[in-house]
């Protein structure tokens, strides 16, 4: 069952996601959205698809998978957890090659299960470590959503929002509207205000007002993909707060799960930028025409913002500078020595 975040935060909803085919349209489509729970709709669309493979055999049966992962891979471009979640799935059919095709499948909605459970505690760990990070009576901006509905758990850069409260310490966050989808309106505000976390929610515009004021003391964003160097995808907008908190001296963090982490990217430069719809930006979420009809729109999902404005970045294993991320993937490396 996917909640469907179109719907979102006017009508509680649930789509049930019964084969492969749906869940690649909630992700293409967005009902589902958010580079975590991205991955996990792309593992259980895996465990959906070997479900309905009828070869009785195994290379018959990884023939026939094959076509459901393109599609699958092919639902959006940006979010490296897609590429993640289906490699994992696919090493794990590896590991069980030669057993009997119906065992397969069997543990591979296991496998789905776990990619969501692991989710969860990951979302914790990067909440305890990034908790630190925000002293009582701070005042955290964050842009788009990277909290709950994004992920299995406690969100990304929600995550030490949430663990700080818990531990008592008074927060407020300043959630950025993030146009053209609204993610900032519709869900950041929608999930803190469930869970009883003081939330301003501001337009796109007042973000560099409000840190020149002395207002925010923190950003926290997510990212749906961040390179070896440290350059960090996320949101359109995104870099934007980047260099404004930079100007004014406001520490800007990214939240990332190791599987938004795409070590085989030398730099922001490679990361593939979705580009949407014209119909996002003229017309507000499907309802409200806000421009002359026949206007020419770009419509950039997603920016890169360059590692050198990045103060740390929140994994479940620590803080890190972006210089040292690729300490992450080198098991000689000092963890413990490298963290901020
Ligand atoms: O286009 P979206 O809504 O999928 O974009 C989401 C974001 O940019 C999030 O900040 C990112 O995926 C991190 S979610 C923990």
């Amino acid at each position: 069952m996917i909640l469907d975040q179109v719907a979102l935060p006017h009508k509680v909803e649930y789509i049930p996601c019964t084969d492969y085919k749906m869940a690649c349209r909630c992700i293409r489509e967005m009902n589902v959205r958010g580079a975590p729970a991205i991955g996990i709709t792309a593992a259980m669309g895996v465990a959906l698809a070997a479900r309905d493979v009828s070869a009785p055999d195994y290379a018959g049966f990884v023939k026939e998978l094959q076509p459901a992962l393109d599609e699958l891979m092919a639902t959006r471009p940006t979010a490296v957890n897609l590429r993640w979640a289906i490699d994992r799935m696919m090493e794990f059919v590896e590991g069980m090659s030669g057993r009997p095709v119906e065992e397969i499948k069997a543990a591979l909605f296991e496998e789905a299960q776990r990619v969501l459970d692991e989710d969860i505690e990951i979302n914790r760990m990067i909440g305890v470590h990034g908790s630190a990070l925000i002293r009582d009576g701070a005042r955290v901006l964050t842009h788009c959503n990277a909290g709950s509905l994004a992920t299995g758990g406690y969100g990304t850069a929600t995550a030490p929002m949430r663990i700080a409260a818990e531990k008592g310490k008074r927060i407020s966050v300043f959630a950025d509207e993030t146009r053209p989808l609204l993610q900032g309106a519709r869900l950041t505000s929608w999930e803190l205000m469930q869970s009883g976390i003081d939330v301003t929610l501001i337009t796109d515009n007042s973000a560099g007002a409000l840190m020149r004021k002395g207002e925010i003391d923190l950003v926290i964003v997510g990212t749906d993909r961040t390179a070896r160097n440290g350059d960090v995808a996320n949101k359109i907008g995104t870099y934007m707060v980047a260099v404004l908190a930079r100007e004014n001296n406001i520490p800007f963090y990214v939240a990332a799960p190791l599987s938004s982490i795409d070590f085989t990217m030398a730099s922001g430069d490679e990361i593939p930028i979705e580009e949407r719809g014209e119909d996002e930006v003229y017309n507000i979420c499907g309802g409200l025409m806000v421009a002359p009809e026949g206007v020419k729109c770009r419509n950039l999902a997603f920016d890169v913002t360059p590692a050198k404005y990045v103060t740390g970045i929140i994994t479940q294993k620590g803080v890190f500078r972006p210089a040292d991320l690729h300490l992450l993937v080198d098991p000689a490396a000092d963890l413990e020595a490298a963290k901020l």
